[in-house]
C-alpha cells in the first residue's frame, strides 16, 4: 500500500477519534429530537446545550450568542445577507473565500453597492483603506480573520474599532482562524463571526456563527423557532455535539500558548524546501499567518500539475481554496496580492493538521524538491528562462 501523507487540512480535517467518540451515541442511542419535551428530547437538548457552551468558550461569548449552522458557507450568507437591504453600502476585501465574496455579489444584484477594499503585497487588508472606503450608508464590513489559501491574519481588531466608532455592523468569517489561534469576539469587537466544524477536527456539514446580544438577522430558513428563531431546522445533533467536542479539544493548547508544534513543522517545510528549490518562495512571509499553512510558489511549473505529481506519490496538497480545483484561473487571492499570474499558477498551498507528523514532514520535504525539479525538466519554458 502506498504511504499517504495529507497536508490539505484548510480543505477539510479528520473527525479527531475523540470527537468521534463523543458524536457516536447520538446516532442511535440518543436519538431525540431536541425540541421533543420528552426524556429522549431533552436528553440531546441538554448535549446540545453543553456543545454550545464549548463554542461559546472558545470564541469568548456568551452561550446564547451561539447559532448552530450547517458551516463555513451558511454564517457567513447568514451574517451578510442578514442585515443589507437594497441601497446600503457593505465592505468587504478582495480576498475574502467565495462564501462572502459571491453573497456580495448577490447583495449587489439587489442593489446594494459593495466596496471591495485591496491588499498588499503580503496579503494584508489595511484598517486605513477601510475606515476611507466607510460611507453615511454603511452597514456592514466583512473581513476575514484568517485567509483560507496563504493562512494571513488579518487585521480585525482594528477594522473592529473602526466599525464601532462609525456604527457599523462588524462580521468577520474566522473558519480558517478557529482552533488555531485564539479567537475572543470582544477584543476584536465583531458583531458576528462565522466557524466551521470540518475545518477544526469536528464532522463536515456543522458549524456556528457568533450573533452578538441584541443583533437582530433576517433568518434565511423560515420554519420552527430553533436556534432563537435565528435558524429554523431540526439541530444536526451529532454534528453539534461533534463541534462542542472540537471546540474543548482546541481550547485547552490555545490557553496554554502551544502553538509551537504546528508553527515549527511549517516552518521546517518552508526552510528545507526554499533551500533545496531555486526559485520558490512564500506567499505571504512578511505577514502574520496561522501557524499551520503556507502557500509556496515554485515558478515555472504549473501547481495543478505539481499536485496531480506529488499526490500520484502520495503527498496530497492543493493549489488553494478547493471549490477553485480544476479551474484554469489563478487565485484571485494570489492574484489580489499582485503577483503575476504565472506565479499564482505556479503556487501550491500545505497546510497543516493537529495528527499530522514530524516524519510526514520529512516526506514531503524529501518529495517536493524531486518532483518540482522533474517538472522543471519537463518545462521548456523553465529553461529557457535559467539559460
Ligand atoms: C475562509 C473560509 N470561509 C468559508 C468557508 C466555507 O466553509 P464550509 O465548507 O463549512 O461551508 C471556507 C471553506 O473552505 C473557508 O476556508
Amino acid at each position: 500500500m502506498m504511504r499517504r501523507v495529507y497536508f490539505d487540512n484548510n480543505a477539510t480535517t479528520p473527525v479527531r477519534p475523540e470527537v468521534f467518540e463523543a458524536m457516536r451515541p447520538y446516532f442511535s442511542e440518543h436519538f431525540g429530537n431536541a425540541s421533543s419535551i420528552h426524556h429522549h428530547g431533552q436528553e440531546t437538548r441538554a448535549a446540545v446545550g453543553r456543545a454550545r457552551e464549548s463554542v461559546a468558550a472558545l470564541l469568548g461569548c456568551r452561550s446564547s450568542e451561539i447559532v448552530f449552522t450547517s458551516g463555513g458557507t451558511e454564517g457567513d450568507n447568514l451574517a451578510i445577507l442578514g442585515f443589507a437591504k437594497p441601497g446600503d453600502h457593505v465592505i468587504t476585501s478582495t480576498i475574502e473565500h467565495h462564501a462572502v465574496l459571491n453573497s456580495c455579489k448577490h447583495l449587489q444584484s439587489i442593489g446594494c453597492e459593495v466596496t471591495y477594499v485591496p491588499v498588499d503585497g503580503c496579503g494584508l487588508v489595511d484598517p486605513g483603506d477601510v475606515r476611507r472606503a466607510l460611507r453615511p450608508n454603511t452597514k456592514l464590513i466583512s473581513i476575514m480573520m484568517a485567509n483560507n489559501e496563504t493562512g494571513v491574519l488579518q487585521p480585525v481588531e482594528a477594522i473592529g474599532g473602526i466599525a464601532a466608532e462609525a456604527d457599523v455592523y462588524f462580521h468577520t468569517d474566522a473558519v480558517q482562524a478557529a482552533g488555531k489561534v485564539l479567537i475572543d469576539v470582544t477584543r476584536i469587537g465583531c458583531d458576528l463571526l462565522s466557524i466551521s466544524g470540518h475545518k477544526m477536527h469536528a464532522p463536515q456539514g456543522v458549524g456556528a456563527l457568533y450573533v452578538r446580544k441584541g443583533t437582530v438577522l433576517q433568518p434565511m430558513l423560515y420554519g420552527g423557532s430553533h436556534e432563537r428563531s435565528r435558524r429554523a431546522g431540526t439541530e444536526n445533533v451529532p454534528g453539534i455535539v461533534g463541534l462542542g467536542k472540537a471546540a474543548e479539544i482546541a481550547k485547552a493548547p490555545l490557553d496554554r500558548g502551544e502553538l509551537s508544534r504546528m508553527s515549527e513543522m511549517r516552518d521546517r517545510i518552508e526552510q528545507k524546501i526554499l533551500a533545496d528549490v531555486e526559485a520558490s518562495g512564500v506567499n505571504g512571509a512578511g505577514a502574520p499567518r496561522v501557524p499551520n499553512t503556507t502557500n509556496i510558489y515554485f515558478d515555472g511549473i504549473e501547481g495543478e500539475a505539481l499536485v496531480i505529481a506529488l499526490d500520484l506519490k502520495g503527498l496530497a496538497v492543493s493549489t488553494g481554496a478547493a471549490c477553485s480545483s480544476g479551474a484554469i484561473e489563478p487565485s484571485h487571492v494570489l492574484t489580489a496580492m499582485g503577483l503575476p499570474p504565472k506565479r499564482a499558477r505556479a503556487s501550491i498551498r500545505f497546510s497543516l493538521g493537529k495528527q499530522n507528523t514530524a516524519e510526514e514532514v520529512d516526506f514531503a520535504v524529501n518529495l517536493v524538491p524531486q518532483t518540482v525539479a522533474r517538472l522543471r525538466e519537463l518545462s521548456p519554458v523553465y529553461r529557457r528562462v535559467q539559460t
